[in-house]
């Protein structure tokens, strides 16, 4: 059956931040083995697939998304014989499992930055990176004004065998991530290589990191708006991101995934970490022969309301779905605080307000046409941890920009599972581990325990929410069609009649449909929507669609 072939179009695949999921080895850093303990819970969830935020031998400067060795599982995390236990274990299962690769950029401690910094300016292994002399009389200017994503310039200076100052070499992110020169095509073969590594032993697709990346401007040349780039954490340098070259390389990479599923029939995954200005630049990342999907966004950055998720729905069906590909759903992840303190209001504090409108987002995206990813932790409806002190912060953003605003750490602290105190059953063996964030006291309450016995927990919300969209045919895949409704109500129709409802106001109003009630993200009294909730019905056929 098509539907089944292309498993990844309505998929819906969970996030695993390794780190901080379960941690088997009482070090109070989560692991692989760990991983592999939590499955059955994942398969009790639901989910289609897992997908494992980098595990690579790294020296961890950006948790892992600094890669010294692409083909081996640093010591932190196991090692190879325990990543093929936890794939053979997820396909006993029915769980897929993708990787996170990282072309854009490495460790400065792989082994080929490594010779190109012992190597001449000008050699054969500087020429995999972006070297080049400095401006100004002496070259102690950066080669170009670029800004670094997390904070400074772009450039770092190195010092030569002569133990002068000499060449600079480009890192969009810390200085101990320099960005591969794809101009140069031993990069290239060597990600085919990786890729066909970890093909081999049987992961099912990538989570590609930093997918608009990869090639800059030729010449390098200097940003007209070298603020803009620092303000923002979207990648807004049009020098240094979403280069036409970069299409290429997902031509290739598809060519290798359809390559082994000519082999045995399973087919392979591509999504992309793709953050580009406008839908139409990113459906260009979906075209039928480059990546299968690519993360969008826009849904995870509008604010709550109607007319703004409205909006980016309409274009992403428009732009992205008009491809071919489905559109990629998510609304949290390791990089964005989670969506029941976004959505929060500051003066509503302790109000319920942000929960509630959680569920209800999760409920709206789940009923949306294509896949869906989960951040682990999502299903239990954490909140962000957002008064971790600044002497635990580990997100290279706090120490290179010196400001809190846009960190990291507290969407990462590790999950609770069980029990009334840190470390809440994410370690195991060692009573005295200690996880390498602290979890609040209040983590007791969201523990994986309690929430499975609460049929009112978040998690029995997401859970049935994946049990309908597997029972149900008109979710998943298909089309939808707005419904007319009130202002600050969003309504649609998915395929002969299942209809989504979302009361973004905070007052009640009438329900948009008549028809059975299948599921809402709060108490639903027949007829009625209240405020900050979401609800699936069944419908009767007498809704009206909008013009
Ligand atoms: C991506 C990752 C983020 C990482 C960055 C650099 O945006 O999601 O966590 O820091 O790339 O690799």
């Amino acid at each position: 059956m098509l539907s089944k072939y292309h498993w990844w179009r309505d998929a819906v695949i969970y996030q695993v931040y390794v780190r901080s999921f379960l941690d088997s080895t009482g070090d109070g850093i989560g692991d692989l083995a760990g991983v592999r303990a939590g499955l059955p819970y994942l398969k009790k969830l639901g989910v289609d697939g897992i997908w494992l935020s980098p595990f690579y031998p790294s020296p961890q400067h950006d948790h892992g998304y600094d890669v010294a060795d692409y083909c081996d599982v640093d010591p932190l995390f196991g090692d190879l014989a325990e990543f093929d236990l936890l794939v053979a274990a997820a396909r006993r299962l029915g769980i897929k499992v993708l990787l996170d690769i990282v072309p854009n950029h490495c460790s400065s401690e792989h082994p080929w930055f490594e010779e190109a910094l012992a190597a001449e300016p000008g050699s054969a292994a500087r020429a995999r990176f972006h070297f080049a002399d400095g401006r100004g009389a002496d070259g102690s200017e950066p080669p170009n004004n670029w800004h670094a994503m997390f904070g400074g310039p772009a450039w770092s200076r190195v010092t030569e065998a002569d133990g002068q100052p000499g060449q600079w070499y480009l890192h969009m992110f810390t200085p101990e991530q320099p960005d591969w020169n794809w101009r140069n095509p031993e990069v290239g073969a060597e990600f085919d290589r990786v890729l066909r590594f970890w093909l081999d032993r049987g992961v099912d697709g990538f989570r590609i990191d930093v997918a608009a990346g990869l090639y800059k401007h030729p010449e390098l040349p200097d940003s007209d708006d070298p603020e803009a780039d620092a303000r923002t954490r979207d990648s807004v340098n049009p020098l240094a991101w979403n280069q036409p070259e970069v299409h290429a390389v997902w031509r290739g990479w598809r060519s290798i995934c359809e390559e082994y599923t000519a082999r045995d029939g399973r087919e392979r995954l591509l999504v992309g970490e793709v953050s580009v200005p406008t839908a139409r630049e990113h459906a260009l990342y979906v075209r039928s022969d480059e990546l299968h999907q690519a993360f969008f966004f826009d849904l995870l950055s509008a604010p709550w309301e109607a007319d703004a998720f409205r909006k980016v729905i309409s274009e992403a069906m428009q732009d992205i779905a008009g491809t071919g590909s489905t559109v990629t759903w998510v609304l949290n992840n390791h990089d964005q605080v989670r969506t029941v303190t976004r959505y929060g209001e500051p003066a509503t504090e302790g109000s319920g307000l942000g929960a509630a409108r959680a569920r209800a987002a999760a409920l709206l995206m789940l009923a949306l046409p294509g896949a869906a990813y989960i951040y682990q932790g999502e299903e239990l409806g954490l909140p962000e941890v957002v008064d971790l002190p600044d002497d635990v912060l580990t997100d290279p953003i706090f120490r290179r920009t010196g400001s809190r605003a846009r960190i990291r750490d507290g969407c990462r602290v590790p999950l609770p599972w069980s029990g009334q105190a840190s470390p809440f059953g994410f370690t195991s063996g060692v009573e005295s581990a200690k996880p390498w964030l602290p979890q609040p006291d209040y983590f007791a309450e969201y523990a994986t325990d309690r929430a499975l016995a609460d049929t009112r927990s978040f998690w029995h919300l997401y859970r049935d929410g994946l049990q309908l969209r597997e029972a149900l045919p008109q979710l998943g895949e298909g089309t939808l069609r707005w419904l007319e409704s009130p202002p600050g109500v969003l309504a649609f129709v998915r395929g002969d009649g299942l209809v989504c409802a979302v009361n973004f106001g905070t007052a009640p109003t009438s329900a948009p449909v008549s028809g059975t009630p299948l599921l809402s993200s709060g108490p639903c009294p027949a007829g009625v929507l209240p405020g900050s909730t979401a609800a699936w019905w069944m419908s009767d056929g007498t809704e009206s669609v909008a013009p």
